[in-house]
């Protein structure tokens, strides 16, 4: 076995053997846990020769930039620039729907933004940086054979397609991916040894091009980022509030160009409809929709019926009998097999039901909610 402390003193031995005293290190900030977890450790060998740079592409959920850019600098101290150049590349989307070309417009823009920060950082510092950091994974870098020597044997089906990549050209960086023989969860734990706080390690997967592929067709349409955003933040809330954010996949909301007729008050609405998506899955390739949100909800007196959730069923609901303190016996005329609970289930109905009353009572601009029942094949993860 392999013990990530020992993983990580040797990777530092590696950075320090291979970053010479006065050379410079870039590194790219997501905000996702790969990049993270290096550019800590790479902080942690070199210390402030390390210079990062996070991009507000526009494209982020709610409060995000500021979210992560305290985890960066008030929990990892780690040297960041953070550059807002939202304009930039929303003006450049502007008018733009085709899926694949929004991928290569952000795709380039963000080298644009990366170049200009090398460049910027060689005039301060009168050198060339000499290396990036790349947080990439064993899974990135295996085909079917793993790298000789690395004591892996397994091979993992790769997606290469969704690495927002490339270098700035005249840079001739040479690269330090000190995670390139972990796995997912092997960065987690040391995530964890580096004091990456644990909701960062546990944060779903965000995708590189972010909102563009959750808003449908033209990303500066009305005011969709802002109500994307806001109906994210209701779902993702209320997932967390369940207790259920860490055994689903990915969760997020999706905003469609689609207007129907509603009625909030007295008031006939043409409003947006929005739709939420939540999926399980084990790396991405396959998914399943979340069909149960159910979770251990509020203590409530009760009585516990011999069909009633054990321990063993925590995150798989039985049918809904201890709802609201009032429970309908399941088994009529059996006598409870004791006299007292303290768990509900908030079942899926309910939750939903919250869920969606809460988006529309508090969103602008939207007064439909749908719920995405398809699981991957045949659809995607993502809706674009
Ligand atoms: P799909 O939508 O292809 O998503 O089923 C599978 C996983 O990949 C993420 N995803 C992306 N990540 N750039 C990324 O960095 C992308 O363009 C991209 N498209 C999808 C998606 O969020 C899911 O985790």
């Amino acid at each position: 076995g392999w013990k990530m402390e020992d993983v990580m003193d040797e990777e530092i031995e590696v950075i320090n053997n291979t970053v010479a005293p006065d050379d410079h290190v870039i590194c790219a900030l997501s905000g996702g846990v790969d990049s993270t977890v290096a550019a800590t450790l790479v902080h942690k060998a070199i210390g402030d020769r390390l210079h990062c740079v996070f991009v507000d592409n526009g494209l982020l959920r709610y409060k995000e930039r500021e979210r992560v850019m305290e985890t960066f600098e008030r929990d990892l101290h780690l040297p960041v620039t953070c550059v807002d150049a939202s304009e930039q590349f929303l003006s450049k989307l502007k008018g733009v729907v085709d899926p694949e070309m929004k991928r290569k417009i952000i795709g380039k823009e963000f080298i644009c933004i990366f170049d200009a920060f090398a460049h910027e950082l060689e005039q301060k510092l009168g050198k060339k940086p000499a290396f990036l950091v790349q947080g990439t994974l064993y899974p990135d870098v295996i085909e079917s054979c793993p790298p000789p020597g690395s004591g892996r044997t397994h091979s993992h089906t790769i997606k290469s397609h969704h690495n927002v990549g490339g270098l700035p050209k005249d840079m001739k960086l040479k690269l330090i991916e000190p995670l390139k023989l972990l796995f997912k969860d092997e960065v987690r734990q040391l995530g964890r040894i580096l004091k990456v706080p644990e909701p960062f390690l546990k944060r779903h997967p965000f995708p590189g091009p972010g909102l563009a592929v959750r808003v449908l067709g033209d990303v500066t349409e009305g005011n969709a980022l802002d109500i994307v955003r806001q109906v994210d933040e209701i779902f993702i809330q209320s997932i967390k509030d369940a207790g259920i954010y860490d055994s689903i996949w990915q969760a997020f909301a999706v905003f469609l160009p689609v207007k129907s007729v509603g009625v909030q008050g007295d008031q006939r609405t043409h409003s947006y409809v929005v739709t939420l998506r939540a999926v399980t899955s084990q790396d991405g390739m396959t998914a399943d929709w979340v069909e149960e949100f159910g979770a251990w909800g509020e203590v409530v007196e009760g009585e516990i019926y011999n069909t009633a959730p054990d321990d063993s069923s925590v995150l798989s609901p039985t049918p809904a009998t201890l709802l609201n303190g009032s429970p309908p016996c399941p088994n009529q005329g059996e006598p409870p097999i004791s006299t007292s609970y303290s768990t509900v289930y908030c079942f899926e109905n309910s939750f939903l039901k919250e869920v969606s009353q809460k988006i529309c009572n508090n969103v602008r601009g939207v007064n439909r909610v749908t719920l995405d029942i398809t699981s991957k094949p045949p659809s995607t993860i993502e809706w674009e």
